[in-house]
C-alpha cells in the first residue's frame, strides 16, 4: 500500500485545492492530508485565514479524496509525521518547488503542477474589496505602521494628513503616498482611518471619521476621558462601523495564549498581576514635553493595564497612583496600584526611570512571567512551588505587530469575525476612566 501525504491550509476550498487532492490521492492507495492549525498559520505569518480550522477539515473531507485528516501544527512536524504514518510519498503544489527537497532522504517528493489563476489569497481579496487606509499623523509609529500595513492582504494604504503640510508631504513622499492639507479630501479619499497624531488630539478624529462613514483604527490611549470613549463607541454602533484601540500586545498570538493559561486555572486563583514597562525619551520628545497629556502613564499605561483589565475585568475597587515628575511637573515614573475584589495589581510604566519591563502573574498555585519586551509577547514561563517545575512557552513575534492588530481589525469590517474579545468595547472605555483618573490626581483636568 502506497501512503501519500500533503499539506495545506486550504482556506475558502477552491478548484486548485480540489485538483490537487485528487492528484495527490491518485499518487497511491491513502492520502493523509495535513490541515494547519490557527496558531501555525498565525506564527508563520499568515493573518488572513478566514475560514476555522473545523471548516477547513470539513470541506477537505467532503472532497472525498482524504482518508484521514490531520492538523499541522508546528514546523518540523512533516519530518515527524513522515515517520510515524510510514509515508512513502509526499507531495505539494509546484509553487513549493525544491522547498521540501530534504524530505527526500525519507520518502519520494513530488510538486505537482499548480492550478492556475485561483488561489485563497484571490478569493479572500475578491470576496471583500481592497480597504483603503489614510493616515493621521506622520511620527515614529506611522512610519511603522506603513511597514506592517503592507504584509497584510486585503488593505492598502494611500493617503497622509497632518495639519503641518509640510511634514505630511516628507512622509507622502517617503511612501510613495498621497499627501491631503484639505481634511475632508482626506476623508474621502479613504475607508479606514489609522489615527497616529497625540493623544488628545483622537477624539475630534475618530469623531468626524465615524460621521463621515469610516472605520478607525486608532493608537493608545484613543480616548483620555469616559465619556468621550463612551460616546464614540456608540456612534460607531449606531453608524454600523469598527472602532478599535490599536493596544498591539491585545492582538498578538503569544499574549493571547498568555491569558488563556493564566485564566485556565494552571496557577490557581490569581491575586496578583504587576506589569511594567519603561522606555526612556529624549527629554525634547513630546511626550515629555507636553505637561497637559504627556508623560509615563499616558503615554505606556494602556500596555500595562491591558494584562490586569484581561485577568480582572473591569470592577476595581480602588485605584491609586504615585508619581515621580520632572521639573515641569510631568510624569517621568508612575506606579498605579489597583484593587480588585479578589486581587491586587500594579501598573509600573517609565519614561525618565529605567526599570525591569515585566509581567509577573501571581496565582494560588504558582506565577507566569514574561521579561521585557512583554508587550511584543514571544515567551513566558510558568513556576509553581518546586522550582524545577517550570513549563516554557513561546509563539513568534512577527515585526513589530501592528500586522496582528491590523489583519483583526480588516476581519472585523469584512464581517469574517463578529465580535472582538481582544480587546473589547469595555476594555477600552475602562482604559479611559483609568486615564482620566489619573490626569484628575494630577490636577491636569
Ligand atoms: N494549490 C494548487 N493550486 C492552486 C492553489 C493551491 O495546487 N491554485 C495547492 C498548493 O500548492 C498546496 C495546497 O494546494 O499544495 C494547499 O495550498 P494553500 O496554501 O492552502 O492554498 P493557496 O490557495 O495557495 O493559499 P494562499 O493563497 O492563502 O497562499
Amino acid at each position: 500500500m502506497v501512503r501519500v501525504i500533503t499539506y495545506g491550509t486550504f482556506d475558502l476550498l477552491h478548484e486548485g485545492h480540489y485538483r490537487l487532492l485528487q492528484r495527490a490521492k491518485q499518487l497511491g492507495d491513502y492520502l493523509i492530508v495535513g490541515v494547519t492549525s490557527e496558531e501555525y498559520d498565525q506564527a508563520r505569518g499568515k493573518l488572513n485565514v478566514i475560514d476555522s480550522l473545523m471548516t477547513r477539515i470539513e470541506n477537505v473531507k467532503k472532497t472525498g479524496f482524504a482518508d484521514e485528516i490531520i492538523v499541522e501544527e508546528s514546523q518540523g512536524q512533516k519530518f515527524r509525521d513522515i515517520k510515524k504514518y510510514n509515508i512513502d510519498i509526499f507531495t505539494v503544489g509546484s509553487d513549493w518547488m525544491g522547498q521540501f527537497d530534504y524530505l527526500k532522504e525519507y520518502c519520494e517528493v513530488i510538486y505537482l503542477d499548480r492550478t492556475k489563476n485561483i488561489s485563497s489569497t484571490m478569493l479572500r481579496t475578491q470576496k471583500a474589496s481592497i480597504q483603503r487606509i489614510g493616515i493621521i499623523g506622520t511620527g515614529r509609529i506611522a512610519n511603522r505602521f506603513m511597514l506592517e500595513a503592507a504584509l497584510v492582504s486585503g488593505v492598502n494604504t494611500q493617503s497622509v494628513y497632518n495639519p503641518h503640510i509640510k511634514s505630511a508631504q516628507i512622509f507622502a513622499n517617503r511612501w510613495g503616498i498621497d499627501a491631503y492639507e484639505d481634511l475632508e479630501q482626506f476623508y474621502e479619499s479613504l475607508d479606514i482611518v489609522y489615527i497616529a497624531s497625540p493623544h488628545e488630539t483622537h477624539y475630534a478624529y475618530i469623531k468626524q471619521a465615524l460621521e463621515r462613514g469610516k472605520h478607525v483604527l486608532c493608537e493608545k490611549p484613543m480616548c483620555l476621558f469616559v465619556g468621550q470613549s463612551e460616546e464614540l463607541f456608540e456612534l460607531a454602533r449606531k453608524n454600523n462601523l469598527v472602532l478599535f484601540e490599536g493596544i498591539k500586545t491585545a492582538y498578538c498570538p503569544c499574549f493571547t495564549k498568555l491569558l488563556g493559561i493564566a485564566c485556565g486555572g494552571t496557577i490557581g486563583a490569581i491575586k496578583d498581576v504587576e506589569a511594567c514597562f519603561t522606555k526612556l525619551e529624549d527629554d525634547c520628545n513630546r511626550e515629555l514635553k507636553d505637561t497637559k497629556y504627556g508623560g509615563s502613564f499616558t503615554e505606556l499605561g494602556s500596555y500595562c493595564l491591558l494584562p490586569i483589565l484581561k485577568i480582572y475585568g473591569h470592577d476595581y475597587e480602588d485605584i491609586q497612583f504615585e508619581t515621580v515628575r520632572n521639573a515641569s511637573g510631568i510624569d517621568i515614573y508612575t506606579k498605579a496600584y489597583l484593587r480588585y475584589p479578589n486581587g491586587l495589581a500594579t501598573a509600573k510604566c517609565g519614561l525618565g526611570v529605567k526599570s525591569e519591563g515585566k509581567l509577573l502573574i501571581s496565582g494560588t498555585k504558582g506565577y507566569i512571567t514574561a521579561e521585557a519586551p512583554w508587550w511584543k509577547t514571544n515567551y513566558f514561563e510558568v513556576h509553581r512551588e518546586n522550582p524545577e517545575d517550570v513549563e516554557r512557552f513561546s509563539e513568534r513575534f512577527l515585526g513589530d505587530g501592528l500586522r496582528y492588530e491590523i489583519s483583526d481589525l480588516l476581519s472585523m469590517i469584512n464581517g469574517d469575525r463578529k465580535k472582538d474579545f481582544k480587546l473589547t468595547r469595555g476594555d477600552s472605555v475602562t482604559m479611559a476612566g483609568i486615564m482620566e483618573k489619573f490626569l484628575r490626581s494630577q490636577g491636569r483636568v
